[in-house]
């Protein structure tokens, strides 16, 4: 479906098929001033990066799209259909899956149980009893054999590394089955060989045709796997572009190194 209008928002000003995008975004905290009418566009089918400074606005960009928080103003579309305004688990059942950038698993259960209570928005209970449906299992553990933990279906998440729990939370967002998956900081803290199986896999799950936006400082990632970069600075983009382009633009310098 092309952008229908009316309902669409977005700058439009992309050949690709829009996947997630915003009009005048806003959102202030207290005198903060955290989005700034920031007006976005996330392409459809391709690995995008969300960039900037710390305290440029991406997790409250994430926040307020996915309708944890609310903006002060502004419209958010998801293939221009408009969610502004929508509760979280109906913005998850439009199909966008998200990870924390203080990954968010339960502690004391083990990976498999994470994996399966994630999966499911009838709460706890109902994802354990959904547990015991062999199919479910079977899908949950195809998912830790995916992400490289399926030796740790039984460890309890406070057992695993840091980098091991964020494999942990991506298979439980993976399980639910989202068309596009945003992933808050997916390296921070991460050691370096579970950072490049975190590379390899999001070009896969690309390739089989989900959408990426990726927040994360890692720059030689971002510029290894995605397809488009956006650069935030003080709660609005500033550029974007293809990584090629974005690695010497003179803003991007800039913003991040203040010159
Ligand atoms: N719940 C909140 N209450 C008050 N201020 C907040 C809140 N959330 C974010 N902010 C402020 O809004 C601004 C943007 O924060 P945000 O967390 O979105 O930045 P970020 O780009 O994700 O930074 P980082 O790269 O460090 O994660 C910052 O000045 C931050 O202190
Ligand atoms: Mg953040």
């Amino acid at each position: 479906m092309t952008g229908t209008a009316g309902a669409a928002v977005g700058s439009g000003a992309t050949s690709a098929a829009q996947s997630l995008a915003t009009v005048g975004l806003t959102k202030a905290f207290g005198g903060v001033t955290a989005l700034d009418a920031a007006t976005v566009t996330f392409r459809q089918g391709e690995v995008n990066a969300l960039i900037g400074p710390n305290g440029s606005g991406k997790t409250t960009f994430f926040n307020c799209v996915t309708g944890m928080i609310r903006p002060d103003g502004g419209r958010t579309s998801y293939r221009g259909e408009e969610i502004t305004g929508r509760a979280p688990h109906l913005i998850a059942r439009a199909g966008i899956g998200r990870t924390f950038q203080l990954c968010r698993v339960f502690p004391r259960m083990s990976a498999l149980d994470n994996v399966l209570v994630a999966a499911r928005s009838g709460g706890l209970w109902n994802g354990l009893r959904g547990a015991r449906r062999r199919a479910e299992v079977d899908r949950a553990r195809g998912w830790l054999t995916r992400l490289g933990i399926e030796h740790l279906a039984d460890v309890e998440a406070r057992n695993m590394s840091w980098g091991q729990q964020k494999l942990l939370e991506l298979a439980g967002v993976l399980m639910s089955g989202p068309e596009t998956v945003l992933l808050d900081e997916p390296a921070g803290g991460v050691n370096p060989a579970l950072l490049d199986r975190i590379g390899s896999l999001v070009r896969e799950l690309n390739a089989e045709g989900r959408t990426f936006v990726i927040v994360e400082h890692n720059m030689d990632l971002v510029m290894s796997i995605s397809d488009h970069v956006v650069v935030f600075d003080r709660g609005r983009p500033i550029a974007e572009g293809p990584p090629s382009v974005i690695r010497s633009d003179e803003r991007v310098l800039g913003a991040y190194l203040g010159v």
